[in-house]
């Protein structure tokens, strides 16, 4: 099983898309967070979203992994979205959208209060972020997300960069194999919506000795809703 990191070119992103669906397909939220239905052409403007993005923003990495030994090598099985901020500050300002499909509150809910955490940790500093990991189910347990993890913690070790992520639960052990530290919990009642399990994620990072050490950010309750807790994490 040779696998093997690819740069994604535009002919890569429809197959991004499908393998992001069918990866966030398994997990308990998604039906909640995105119960359709959708646009019929909603995967076809999502590739061209993404091409644009990478031609727009210098710092954006889309990546793949490839198996050499499938009938078609170049079909990816796994993709990631890096960002490599060394020659410019992270800017993390654009705001998400959800639009037909999604259920909006539940989503500003789970999303909205991690992506000002995140502003608050990385925005206006040099960082590699990994802001997309998905391997296709039928691929997964084979090496193939670590694979991209490790080419980010080699990119940001090229730099002296820290590294951040935002982990999901089924994400959480492989970022620590990798040298991932947990930084922040965020953890959401979703028992409005008929789930007893809560939303987990994880902010993670990676520090360097060469730069100063992150400080920990607490949001309040206003800003992130009454039932969301953001724990930092014990260093
Ligand atoms: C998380 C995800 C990307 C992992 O992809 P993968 O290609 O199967 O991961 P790898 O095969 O490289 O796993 C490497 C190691 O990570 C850990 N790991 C990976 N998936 C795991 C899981 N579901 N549960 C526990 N540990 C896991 C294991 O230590 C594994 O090594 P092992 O198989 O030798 O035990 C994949 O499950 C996925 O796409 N999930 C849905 C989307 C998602 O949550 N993405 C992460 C966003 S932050």
């Amino acid at each position: 099983m040779p696998l093997k990191v690819l740069p994604c070119t535009t002919l890569d992103y429809p197959r991004s898309v499908e393998v992001e669906r069918r990866a966030w397909a398994q997990g308990p939220f998604t039906k909640i967070l995105f119960p359709g239905p959708f646009p019929e052409d909603m995967a076809e403007l999502r590739a061209q979203e993404i091409a644009k993005q990478v031609e727009e923003d210098p710092t954006t990495r889309w990546l793949k992994v490839v198996d050499t030994d499938l009938f078609d090598p170049d079909k990816g099985i796994a993709f990631a979205k890096w960002h490599v901020y060394a020659d410019q500050p992270a800017n993390t300002g654009r705001s998400r959208s959800f639009g037909e499909g999604c259920n909006i509150e539940a989503c500003e809910f789970v999303f909205g209060g991690v992506s000002k955490s995140r502003d608050s940790i990385i925005g206006g500093k040099n960082f590699v972020y990994l802001a997309i990991l998905a391997t296709d189910p039928d691929h997964q347990r084979r090496g193939a997300a670590g694979l991209l993890v490790k080419w980010g913690v080699e990119e940001a070790k090229r730099y002296n960069l820290p590294l951040y992520v935002e982990s999901s639960e089924a994400g959480h052990e492989l970022y620590k194999k990798y040298g991932f530290k947990d930084f922040e919990l965020y953890e959401i009642d979703m028992s409005k919506w008929g789930i007893a399990q809560p939303h987990r994620s994880w902010g993670m990072v990676i520090e360097t000795e060469a730069k100063a050490p992150l400080t920990v950010v607490t949001m309040d309750d206003s800003t992130v809703g009454a039932t969301t807790v953001v724990q930092p994490m014990p260093r």
